[in-house]
C-alpha cells in the first residue's frame, strides 16, 4: 500500500520517509518509530492528539494523519506530505545561497506564515491541545508556500502541566524550566508542597515568538541557553529589563561588527549584513517593529498570563495593513522617526562604545523621498 521512496530525516526516535500511497493515490510521509525507542503511552498520546486534530474538519495549517498502523517492531504514522520540508532547513538553504552583500530574497510573506501559525495554534488550543514543541523544525512548508504545524509528539490535552522536561530549550518559555529544582526528589522530600504548574497555552505563545524570532534573524533568541542552563536566567533578566536593547545588542550589533561601514547609512549596512530577506520585511526597521510587537505580546518573561496571541495578531495586522511602519510607501527617514517616537526606546543598558553612540536615533544621509 505504501512504497518508501527516500528517507527525509532521521531523528533520535523516528525516521521520516517520503512514500507513495496507492490507498490515497498521493505522496505521503511515513513517520516510523521503532517500538524499543518509545513507550506505548507516549505513542498513544501522539496518536490520540493526531486523531483529534485530523478528524472531521482538519485544519489546513496542521499536518494531518492519514493512517496509522503497527507491527511487532514499529509504529507507522502516515502523514500528509509537505514538499518543501521544514522551515529550519529551508532557511539554512536561504542562508547558504545568500551573502551579506547579496541576501537571498524569500518570496513568501512572513505575515502569511505568522497568520497560519497562529491559526493552527488557536485551533489546537480550542480543542484543548497544547503543542509544547513549536520551533522551525516542526513547521513544514508546502509547495504552495503554506505552512503546516507538525510533530505533536510532546503535545498535551490540558491547559496545565507540571512536566518541566518537555520541549526544546532554545524555544521554551522561562516558566517551563522553573519547576526543575523544586521537582527533584530530594527537594520534594524536604519541601512537600505541590509542584508548580505552568499554563501550556501561554508556553506555546512564547515558543511561537521564539520561532518567529528565528525566522526573522536566522538565530535563536537565547543562544547560550543550549548548553548552560544557569546562564538562562542572566539572559532572561537582561531581556526582561529591556527586550529591545537586548535584541539590538545581541543581534544587531554583532551583524554590524562584520558588515558596518561608517560611510554607509545605518539602513544599508544592516541590510547588507543579513543573508536573507523576507519579501514583505525588507528593511531593518520593519524587523525592529516586529520584534517590538513580539516582546510586548508573546515574549514576556514574567507575567506569562499577559502573553496574548490575539493582541499579537492585532498589532501585526495593524503594522502591516494600516501603513504604520511596514509599508514601502513610507520613506526610511519617516519610518525611523515613527519608530523612535512610538517606542521611545530605553537606552540605559546599551554600552556607550557601540557603533551608534548611546543608541542615538540614526540620521540618514539621503532620504529616498
Ligand atoms: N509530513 C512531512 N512532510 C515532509 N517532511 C516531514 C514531514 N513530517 C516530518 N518531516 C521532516 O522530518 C523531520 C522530523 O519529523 P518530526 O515529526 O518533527 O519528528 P521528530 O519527533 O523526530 O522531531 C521534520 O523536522 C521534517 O524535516
Ligand atoms: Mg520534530
Amino acid at each position: 500500500m505504501y512504497t518508501k521512496l527516500r528517507s527525509i530525516q532521521s531523528g533520535t526516535f523516528s525516521t521520516v520517509y517520503k512514500a507513495w500511497s496507492t490507498k490515497h493515490n498521493r505522496y505521503v510521509a511515513l513517520k516510523i518509530t521503532p517500538k524499543y525507542k518509545t513507550s506505548e503511552a507516549s505513542m498513544k498520546n501522539e496518536y490520540d492528539v493526531m486523531k483529534m486534530l485530523s478528524s472531521c474538519n482538519p485544519h489546513p495549517n496542521i499536518c494531518s494523519m492519514l493512517d496509522f498502523y503497527t507491527d511487532d517492531s514499529y509504529y507507522v504514522m502516515v502523514l500528509e506530505y509537505c514538499e518543501c520540508g521544514d522551515l529550519y532547513d529551508f532557511l539554512d538553504i536561504a542562508k547558504s545561497q545568500g551573502t551579506p552583500s547579496s541576501p537571498s530574497l524569500i518570496q513568501i510573506d512572513m505575515q502569511k506564515i505568522i497568520k497560519q501559525l497562529c491559526s493552527a495554534i488557536s485551533f489546537a488550543h480550542s480543542l484543548g491541545i497544547a503543542h509544547r514543541d513549536i520551533k522551525p523544525e516542526n513547521v513544514l512548508l508546502t509547495i504552495n508556500g503554506d505552512i503546516k504545524l507538525a510533530d505533536w509528539g510532546h503535545a498535551i490535552q490540558s491547559s496545565k502541566s507540571n512536566d518541566f522536561q518537555i520541549g526544546t530549550d532554545n524555544y521554551r518559555a522561562p516558566e517551563t524550566f522553573s519547576g526543575r529544582v523544586n521537582n527533584s526528589l530530594i527537594k520534594r522530600k524536604l519541601d512537600p508542597s505541590p509542584a508548580p504548574f505552568y499554563n501550556t497555552y501561554q508556553a506555546d505563545y512564547w515558543s511561537l515568538g521564539a520561532t518567529i524570532f528565528y525566522l526573522v534573524f536566522g538565530d535563536c533568541l537565547f543562544r547560550v541557553s543550549k548548553s548552560k542552563r544557569n546562564q538562562h536566567l542572566k539572559n532572561f533578566d537582561e531581556f526582561e529589563k529591556d527586550p529591545f536593547a537586548f535584541i539590538y545588542k545581541k543581534y544587531v550589533v554583532p551583524r554590524l561588527a562584520c558588515g558596518y561601514n561608517a560611510e554607509e547609512d545605518l539602513h544599508s549596512s544592516l541590510q547588507h549584513s543579513r543573508q536573507y530577506v523576507w519579501q514583505d520585511l525588507p528593511d531593518i526597521y520593519d524587523v525592529f517593529h516586529l520584534c517590538k510587537i513580539m516582546s510586548d505580546t508573546l515574549l514576556r518573561v514574567s507575567k506569562a498570563e499577559e502573553r496574548s496571541m490575539d493582541s499579537f495578531i492585532e498589532q501585526v495586522d495593524f503594522a502591516w495593513n494600516k501603513d504604520l511602519s511596514m509599508d514601502s510607501c513610507f520613506s526610511y527617514q519617516s519610518k525611523i522617526d515613527l519608530f523612535w517616537e512610538q517606542w521611545s526606546i530605553n537606552t540605559e543598558s546599551i554600552p556607550s562604545n557601540f557603533p551608534f553612540k548611546n543608541f542615538e536615533k540614526p540620521c540618514l544621509v539621503q532620504d529616498s523621498k
